[in-house]
């Protein structure tokens, strides 16, 4: 395995994109592929079994196109099936998990929201990290219905989207939540939506940086850092219309050049 050999990243869809940024922004050097497997979204509905022979089918690909580390770029595959994809591959494998410890912790208010699918919710990875938390918090769990398939579709800044947001978030405000967790690699996407409803008071936190660093430090852990100094590739797939990943990653405004591919 040489240190030039990319970094895998796969979500159920254009989400982990949210991820993926902060990756690469944090590791310019490396090349990366990512894996948009739009074509099963959302995983969050489907039965854990379903959620982990997709994980598995996304990081066998990304093995065999070889990649040295994968960054599993969903919650929801991360909560119900990390620990499988750990016991059968043997390259390194990051996480993300719903950021209650930050909030948990900064709350003034003592109550906190986290917003995610149902697969994360009722995880039992997610169970575990809730109740370390949970004492003297109200943490109002929503599962973010319908919310997945309308930014697959692009409609992040839709009028539909923040009919569904403002239904969502109201037991929320209603708890005076002061940080609002997104348990979801898309939902960093509404967050200019989700300004215009909540108060500005409240804090809205993701796992994007948490992630980053973490992958940066079990690459060096491994001696597995890209230094050799020249542009990076970045090729991200798509298995279902690829103008929806294509349109999310250039609003980005980061100078990456990426190649947008199809995969089946
Ligand atoms: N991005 C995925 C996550 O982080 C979305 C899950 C889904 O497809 O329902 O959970």
């Amino acid at each position: 395995m040489s240190n030039s050999n990319p970094i895998g990243f796969f979500d159920s869809g254009v989400g982990g994109t949210s991820i993926w940024k902060e990756v690469i922004q944090l590791l310019p050097n490396e090349n990366s592929i990512y894996l948009s497997d739009s074509k099963n979204a959302p995983y969050g509905e489907k039965p854990i079994a379903e959620i982990i022979a997709l994980s598995k089918k996304n990081t066998e690909k990304l093995i065999e196109m070889g990649c040295k580390i994968i960054v599993v770029a969903c919650n929801t595959a991360t909560t119900n099936a990390i620990q499988i994809l750990r016991q059968t591959y043997s390259i390194p494998i990051i996480g993300i998990e719903p950021a209650i410890k930050p909030a948990a912790l900064g709350s003034q208010t003592k109550s906190i929201g986290i917003l995610a699918t149902k697969g994360t919710l009722s995880s039992k990875l997610f169970s575990k990290t809730s109740e370390l938390y949970s004492q003297n918090i109200n943490i109002i769990e929503v599962v973010g219905n319908g919310l997945v398939s309308l930014i697959e579709q692009g409609k992040q800044n839709s009028p539909e989207i923040k009919e569904v947001l403002y239904t969502l978030l109201k037991p929320m405000l209603d708890a005076k939540i002061d940080f609002l967790v997104l348990g979801c690699s898309h939902y960093p996407y509404l967050v200019p939506a989700l300004k215009e409803i909540l108060p500005a008071d409240v804090t809205i936190i993701d796992s994007g940086e948490a992630v980053a660093k973490q992958t940066k430090k079990v690459l060096l852990e491994n001696d597995l850092i890209d230094t050799s100094k020249k542009s990076s590739n970045h090729l991200l797939y798509s298995n279902a219309d690829p103008k929806v990943l294509e349109n999310l990653v250039r609003s980005q405004q980061t100078n990456l050049e990426v190649l947008i591919w199809i995969f089946n």
